[in-house]
């Protein structure tokens, strides 16, 4: 829209120039809608999951609903405002007022409670249709929890613990595979979030509530904590992984190996269990059974460090153990005052956790 045409439409309401091209402009950037490639920003319209193609029907159907009582409206508004504009011929005094209509008043207020009634129906049957669905013996089964500011992923039918990483198993349609999240919390109110594949559920401490995902395409999913849960609330980035059923169970056999054990880098697994790291770092078949901070057994086999705040690069490794409060303030892992020899000695263990 030109800025001429801004104005002209300005000019038809009266006293109010600024505010129409104003409104007109917000309405336009509102309507504005990011439909990026999937992998790259988390999407809401592009559903690949049986419970977010739910929630994205009925979302269509409100949306739709909305779009025709905008334009209803908005079509009466700009004929009423352009057909009864100020002429210069006015004689200045008002016009006929007229009050009540028992039709008028009838029909705007049955039809939009016949609106909403239907909305609630719908949204209704929706949330039956996620939350009653039955868990499939086969399924696979995961707990979630949400810490300041991670989550720890446990997957208690296969012996596996990791961090921010939810891999499961795609499913298709010849052979469907669920994945039930149990969420939990471990501090405050946090919420599951990965858009293309549910509806947010949260994790509340004190309290189990269950969620269910059904990846239809290998591929990772991007998702974040979708309830305000502190200072890095927006840093508490989560990503779905969903393997082809082979890839899914190689990945869980390599999970399911203990840490590695190189000798090249003993000096630095030297310092790690020397140090304090073993008191909230977990590395399975070491003394290391620390639960505060996220397991370490496969770090290296993750995408990213500190809840996707950075690539899991050597080089990102090392400025996170050195600081993790220069890349993430207020995380709970604390700057250890390493020498810069115990520093590389430590990444370089690390780095064999793959
Ligand atoms: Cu966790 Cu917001």
């Amino acid at each position: 829209m030109t800025p001429r045409l801004l104005k002209r439409l300005g000019s038809l309401w009266p006293g109010r120039k600024s505010t129409l091209p104003l409104a007109l402009a917000t309405g336009m950037l509102t309507c504005t809608v990011y439909a990026g490639a999937p992998d790259q920003v988390t999407n809401i319209f592009k559903p690949l999951s049986t419970p977010a193609e739910s929630v994205y029907q009925a979302a269509l159907l409100t949306l739709a609903v909305c779009a025709v009582i905008f334009l209803i409206v908005g079509g009466l508004l700009t004929y009423t405002t352009i057909r009864f504009r100020r002429r210069a011929a006015d004689d200045g005094l008002e016009p006929p007022q007229i009050y009540g209509s028992n039709q008028i008043e009838l029909a705007w207020t049955v039809l939009p409670v016949l609106i909403v009634f239907v909305l609630i129906l719908v949204t209704a049957r929706t949330i039956a249709d996620v939350q009653n669905q039955p868990a499939p013996p086969d399924s696979l089964k995961v707990t979630v929890v949400g810490h300041q500011w991670w989550w720890e992923i446990r997957y208690p039918e296969l012996g596996i613990v990791t961090a921010n990483e939810v891999h499961v198993p795609a499913s298709d349609a010849a052979k469907r595979k669920l994945t039930f999240l149990r969420l939990e919390s471990a501090d405050v109110a946090h919420s599951f979030w990965v858009p293309q594949l549910a509806g947010k559920t949260d994790l509340i401490p004190n309290r189990v509530n269950m969620m269910w995902i059904e990846p239809k395409q290998a591929g990772t999913y991007l998702g974040n904590c979708a309830e305000y849960c502190g200072t890095q609330h927006a840093r508490m980035l989560l990503r779905v992984i969903a393997h082809e059923p082979d890839d899914f169970a190689r990945w869980a056999a390599a999970q399911q190996q203990n840490g590695v054990e190189d000798a090249q880098v003993k000096a630095g697994r030297q310092v790690f269990f020397s140090t304090s790291c073993v008191n909230c770092h977990a590395v399975s078949g070491t003394a290391a059974k620390g639960r505060f901070g996220p397991d370490l057994t496969h770090l290296m086999s993750r995408d990213t460090l500190g809840s996707g705040v950075v690539p899991n690069t050597p080089e990102k490794l090392r400025a996170w153990v050195r600081d993790p409060q220069t890349i993430k303030e207020g995380a709970l892992m604390p700057n250890m005052q390493l020498s810069d020899k115990e520093l590389d000695q430590l990444v370089a263990y690390l780095l064999t956790l793959k």
